[in-house]
């Protein structure tokens, strides 16, 4: 066993299904993550013996309902060393908290001539919302140019950043390259230029463990669902300051303080930004992934997920024929490959007759696309039910595939 953690796949239900007669081996956490038993049963019980709104009625129900989606706000706080829970605010997941950000903060700090710093190796969720802030009030956006094995250096970020710099925002980990990010030290360079500094931690909050303070950072998405936790919810942690200063873009029930026929004034944080009934179930089953995953301890989840996606690079890199994109070490969550001659939805099918679910495709990563020279890549990606096992099985599954199609 190369890995850093005990078997806990009789954790995951999903895990003992068969596909086409083989063992499911699931390599797609970077799309999304299966689910622990616990969050399962606490997404079961919630409905079966306490689902009612929050924050508006006050039978008992009403009551545990608030509370429990409060005790999960409070544990995610926690897990990501916020200064307080009123920092932290549900969304649907990344792309929501990235888009909110840009409306939120963007559209009453952000005007004509002022710059965005950024990478092209960012999902599409965190460079359209800053296209279009761009577009909306005549700024720009700058692109740090990658090193060739996929990395940035603090020396080319430098160059991008100006006097005109008002937002720097990077992905803390790559979903293609699985490339880890410098993010403590590019925030300290956005400070001092006087920018903000937003971090997407799509791929990064599932890995290893984040501490916003020490990082520096002003704001951070992450989605539930690539770490243990249910579709549909997600959050957006941002420095109390910021948040009570940016405007809320999200208009209805729950996020005013009071109300009259012309006008209306904002609630209290976090609710300011929650308006409408909010994913309390996926709210509360978040907690329990996070519970889940600070059982296991973060430290242990990163080791383990860095010794797969290196384990994986070097393997893959050693098959004739497969390029494998983005840094040999550090590296974590993934490892996006090509088979010459072969089209990536090819490969991933040809796993799938095998049990082994893979993504294929631009991974919403376009320009990193065009950056790489390719249409598409295969993409692996590994998560604490992984281990060698599932890496020899990838590696057999290629070779297969390979035979297959006669390269
Ligand atoms: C780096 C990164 N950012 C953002 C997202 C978007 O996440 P979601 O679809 O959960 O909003 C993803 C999803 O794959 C991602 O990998």
């Amino acid at each position: 066993m190369i890995t850093a953690l005990v078997d806990i796949t009789e954790d995951f239900p999903i895990l003992k299904r068969q596909i086409h007669g083989h063992r499911l081996i699931y390599l797609d956490s970077a799309a999304t993550s299966q689910k622990p038993q616990s969050v399962i049963d606490v997404l079961n019980h919630y409905y079966e013996t306490t689902n009612a709104n929050v924050l508006r009625s006050v039978h008992t129900l009403a009551e545990e309902s608030t509370l429990a989606l409060e005790n999960a706000r409070e544990k995610i706080a926690q897990f990501i060393h916020a200064t307080s829970p009123r920092e932290v605010i549900f969304t649907r997941g990344t792309t929501e908290s990235l888009n909110t950000i840009a409306r939120a903060w963007g559209d009453k700090f952000f005007g004509p001539g002022d710059e965005i710093v950024l990478s092209p190796m960012e999902h599409h969720s965190n460079l359209i919302p800053w296209q279009q802030l761009a577009k909306r009030t005549g700024g720009h956006l700058k692109f740090i140019e990658l090193q060739s094995d996929g990395t940035i250096t603090l020396d080319e970020v430098k160059r991008q950043i100006t006097d005109r710099t008002r937002i720097v925002t990077l992905s803390a980990v790559s979903n293609v390259l699985g490339t880890i990010n410098p993010v403590a030290e590019v925030a300290r360079l956005a400070h001092q230029a006087g920018a903000i500094m937003v971090v997407d931690g799509a791929q990064s909050v599932p890995h290893q463990p984040t501490d916003v303070q020490a990082w520096g950072i002003d704001f951070l998405a992450f989605s539930g669902h690539k770490m243990l936790g249910p579709t549909g919810i997600g959050v957006l942690w941002g420095k109390e300051a910021l948040l009570e200063a940016a405007d809320p873009v999200v208009f209805g029930g729950e996020m005013i303080a009071y109300v009259d026929r012309e006008d209306a004034t904002w609630a209290e944080l976090p609710a300011k930004f929650e308006g409408g009934t909010p994913h309390i179930a996926g709210a509360i089953g978040l907690g329990a992934a996070v519970d889940y995953l600070t059982a296991i301890g973060m430290p242990r989840v990163e080791e383990h997920s860095r010794i797969l996606a290196e384990e994986a690079y070097a393997r893959l890199a050693n098959l004739n024929g497969v390029t494998v994109y983005g840094p040999p070490i550090p590296r974590t969550g993934v490892a996006a490959f090509n088979i010459t001659g072969i089209h990536p939805h090819d490969v991933s099918q040809v796993l799938d007759s095998q049990g082994i679910a893979i993504r294929a495709g631009h991974h919403c990563a376009q320009p990193l696309m065009h950056w790489l020279d390719v249409g598409s890549t295969a993409r692996a990606s590994f998560y604490l039910y992984n281990s060698d096992r599932d890496i020899d099985a990838l590696v057999d599954g290629i070779e297969v595939t390979k035979r297959y199609f006669n390269r």
